[in-house]
């Protein structure tokens, strides 16, 4: 029996045939089974030799089957290697390293710029409510100032913020004065896109208060700006302006001189103002609301935002504000660092 078990088992060519045959002889039904189960009716002396002899065979026909499993796995393995091998002679693909875009390259600057005057930067949801949006914000509802923000509204009812300056409101109800605040983030305006406009685009947030805060510390802010921006002979100029949550209110422009011939322009940056006091009642009233103490009376501020695409169209001389967003690796690479 062994003899021809062992035949078998080399030559099967396959793992399957293989654990047929090892069903064949030791599964439940096995002829080595058969005669093991056998053993039982054999009277006591022959029942232990032979009882011997088969364990022996039993053994040598696993260790063949055994050596036998243990070659197909090298084969296979073989096979495995040699199919996934490597031709490490053939030329590298190309990974160029990417850059930062050019608007994260000129956030991070001003963050930068504002950390360095002890700023510290937040950021808010862009799906907001009609109250951060607008009504903490002195934009009743049904008033004409509204129209200053085409409105992306969703079928929730809320928006996506027309302005990073909602977040005024959420970090006050949050926070007790005195702070100094900057919030970098996307914006969206319901407009038709041309060269300067688009749909969605980037502003920059401030918000500063605390105890007799003036309208000095504004300029001084913008001031210092400028500089960081333009150089420490960037001049700045403030225009009367008006926005519902400042009074008063100002835009802000900086001097572009070119290469020293006293030629330039006035750039428009941006828009400022002391913080309306119908804000910090806004806020207190959603603080007490919420449990909080109220924390805004008698104290002052002052805010301001700019746009971030506006900045980088001027600095860079690029002529559409639609290419930020088209992805054209020849214009993104233009702003390597
Ligand atoms: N939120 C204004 C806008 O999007 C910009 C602005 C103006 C922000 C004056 C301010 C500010 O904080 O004081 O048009």
């Amino acid at each position: 029996m062994l003899e021809a078990a062992l035949k078998e088992v080399a030559a099967a060519g396959d793992r399957k045939t293989l654990q047929a045959v090892r069903v064949r002889y030791l599964g439940k039904k096995g002829l080595l089974t058969a005669e093991l189960k056998s053993l039982s009716s054999l009277p006591p002396g022959e029942r232990r030799q032979r009882g011997q002899q088969l364990n022996q065979l039993k053994e040598q026909f696993e260790a063949a089957i055994e050596a036998k499993s243990e070659g197909f796995k090298q084969t296979e393995l073989q096979a495995q290697l040699s199919a996934g091998s490597l031709d490490v002679t053939l030329p590298g693909l190309r990974f160029p390293p990417g850059n930062t875009h050019v608007l994260s390259q000129i956030t991070n600057e001003l963050v930068d710029i504002f950390a360095h005057m002890g700023y510290q930067a937040v950021e808010g949801p862009e799906v907001e409510d009609e109250f951060h949006n607008f009504d903490a914000l002195n934009i009743p509802k049904h008033h004409p100032a509204r129209d200053m923000w085409d409105t992306f509204w969703l079928s929730s009812g809320e928006v996506l913020r027309t302005h990073t300056s909602p977040m005024q409101i959420r970090y006050m109800e949050q926070h007790a004065p005195p702070f100094k605040i900057v919030v970098p983030g996307k914006v969206y305006r319901y407009e038709q896109t041309d060269t300067t406009h688009e749909a969605m685009f980037h502003q920059l947030e401030g918000l500063v208060v605390g105890e007799n805060i003036t309208m000095a510390d504004l300029k001084g802010a913008v001031v210092e700006l400028s500089r960081a921006l333009y150089g420490p002979r960037a001049q700045v100029r403030f225009q009367p302006s008006f926005f519902p949550f400042t009074e008063p209110s100002a835009e802000f422009a900086v001097f572009w001189e070119y290469a020293d011939s006293g030629k330039g322009k006035w750039l428009e940056l941006g828009g400022s103002g002391m913080v309306h006091p119908a804000v910090f009642q806004a806020v207190d009233k959603a603080r007490e609301e919420a449990g909080l103490p109220r924390a805004y009376e008698g104290k002052t501020g002052f805010a301001f935002g700019l746009g971030i695409e506006r900045l980088a169209l001027l600095r860079y001389g690029i002529p559409d504000i639609r290419y930020f967003y088209q992805n054209r690796l020849g214009f993104l690479r233009q702003f390597r660092g």
